[in-house]
């Protein structure tokens, strides 16, 4: 068949299937059909992350995994088609400085390439690629082929986002990131519930997508993390199984780390992850019958001094000024309350409160918003304590919509060690070790709220 035929061809298939395809389906179809239309050896779409700063291949055909998996492409540092919307052709692409991974593309056997954007209204949202095994100059027709093709997945894209936005299914609100147009298997279902958690605070991710090899020099065995987080960098190894699989686990991780000084990443354990579920009321630690209080951990003298410095320490910060001060119910009450009696400085005080992971809503929603208006105020969030920083990150969010003067946070306790989300405190009570703390606002199972001292909870032997 003629050049052309194909492209008519592949460009009718594209369309009825962006009529009539969820775009999971319609974009390894795509990717297949462009390919082959245009006999190369493979072609990929990528799309842009939330924060615009990387792309993903999100649907590919004729790539091998290492390929695919080779890390995720900086999109200033890749070809220039996402930054300039325009094509970009590469003759040679194990010389060309455009080229983000030129050694992995002589390995894979990719000679040139070339990518078109794909673009949603105006706006680039990712990049249609195609690679040629021999040497190739992509021709005129060539590179319309492509560039239509792109426009009509842009379109389809376009459609989705629209679609989930009507629905209110995205909670993000572009419905454009690639973990929601890639179809995801998880390998074991706490993955899968460690994402409905990440969703459920609209952080985004991206299963698997890169591969470190664990040798200088690219070759041999690979560690492929669970998840990425684009907006925080930050790469996370979940280990639910064996004791045996951690220690294994944890030398992937420090390999990694050493050979990788940039890349950053964690290590949730088992204990670690039924202890994040068992916070939101799910796993076998939710479970667990507590006993009691065990010994006190923070007496009621030191809280009260703790309390009298940080107010102090509002008050010289905010000297000449009203700030609001934002609690999040309901563990911040009893600190909220002493905290407020011993400034110095006029303040104002307003409260919010937000759902839980397992309720029903696939989302957080805010179940009680300010009355107050913050715009050109200063706010102080108040927490009790700030553990994964999850709920932190996405009530300032919040809070940054009002447009307030500034937001600085104020927390009773810092459990630094279980934070996922870097957020950054400004006032901090006491740090703390990971230990189920309750009394002074802290619950378990609202128990234990009303004793006037911080105590470890006393699992029951059973
Ligand atoms: C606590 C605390 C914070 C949140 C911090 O609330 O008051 O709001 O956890 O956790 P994170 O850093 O992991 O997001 P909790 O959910 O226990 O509700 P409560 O205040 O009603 O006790």
């Amino acid at each position: 068949m003629a050049q052309a035929d194909r492209f008519v061809e592949a460009l009718g298939e594209i369309a009825r299937g962006a009529n009539s395809l969820p775009f999971r389906l319609l974009a390894p179809m795509a990717v297949k059909a462009a390919a082959v239309a245009l006999g190369v050896r493979g072609c990929s779409l990528l799309l842009l992350t939330a924060g615009h700063k990387r792309l993903v291949h999100t649907a590919s055909y004729g790539l091998s995994d290492r390929f695919r998996a080779k890390g995720l492409v900086d999109a200033k540092r890749s070809l220039q088609e996402v930054t300039e919307g325009q094509p970009v052709a590469i003759l040679d692409a194990s010389t060309d400085p455009r080229m983000q991974f030129p050694e992995l593309a002589e390995q894979e056997g990719i000679a040139s390439l070339l990518g078109v954007p794909v673009k949603v209204g105006g706006e680039t949202v990712g990049s249609l690629r195609a690679y040629s095994r021999v040497p190739r100059i992509f021709h005129d027709r060539e590179v319309d082929f492509l560039s239509t093709a792109a426009d009509i997945l842009g379109t389809a894209l376009g459609r989705e986002r629209w679609q989930r936005q009507r629905q209110g299914k995205s909670p993000r609100g572009t419905g454009l990131s690639p973990s929601l147009v890639r179809p995801v298997t998880f390998a074991h279902p706490s993955e899968e519930e460690f994402a409905r958690l990440l969703d459920f605070y609209e952080i985004e991710w991206l299963y698997e997508p890169r591969s470190f090899p664990l040798e200088p020099g690219g070759r041999g065995e690979m560690f492929t993390p669970d998840f990425y987080l684009p907006a925080l960098d930050l790469y996370l190894e979940l280990t639910t199984q064996a004791q045996s699989l951690l220690r294994e686990k944890k030398h992937k991780v420090r390999l990694l780390k050493a050979l990788y000084p940039e890349v950053k990443i964690k290590l949730l354990s088992r204990r670690d992850y039924d202890r994040l579920l068992a916070k939101y009321g799910h796993g076998p630690l939710a479970r667990a019958k507590a006993e009691g209080v065990g010994p006190v951990f923070l007496g009621r003298e030191r809280i009260a001094r703790r309390v009298r410095e940080l107010a102090k320490e509002l008050s010289q910060r905010y000297q000449g000024e009203t700030p609001v001060l934002v609690g999040v119910l309901r563990g911040v009450f009893c600190f909220m309350a002493d905290l407020m009696r011993h400034l110095s400085i006029p303040a104002e005080m307003d409260f919010m409160s937000i759902s839980y992971y397992g309720e029903k809503s696939p989302a957080v929603k805010i179940t009680k918003d300010l009355d107050l208006d913050i715009s050109g105020r200063h706010v102080v969030l108040v927490e009790d304590i700030v553990d994964t920083g999850m709920t932190l990150r996405f009530i300032i969010a919040h809070l940054n919509r009002r447009h307030p003067k500034g937001i600085a946070v104020c927390a009773l306790l810092d459990k630094r060690v279980r934070r996922l989300v870097d957020v950054s405190l400004d006032f901090v009570g006491f740090e703390v070790p990971d230990e189920f703390l309750v009394g002074y606002g802290l619950d378990y199972r609202e128990k234990f709220r009303n004793l006037p001292y911080v105590a470890v909870l006393k699992p029951s032997e059973d």
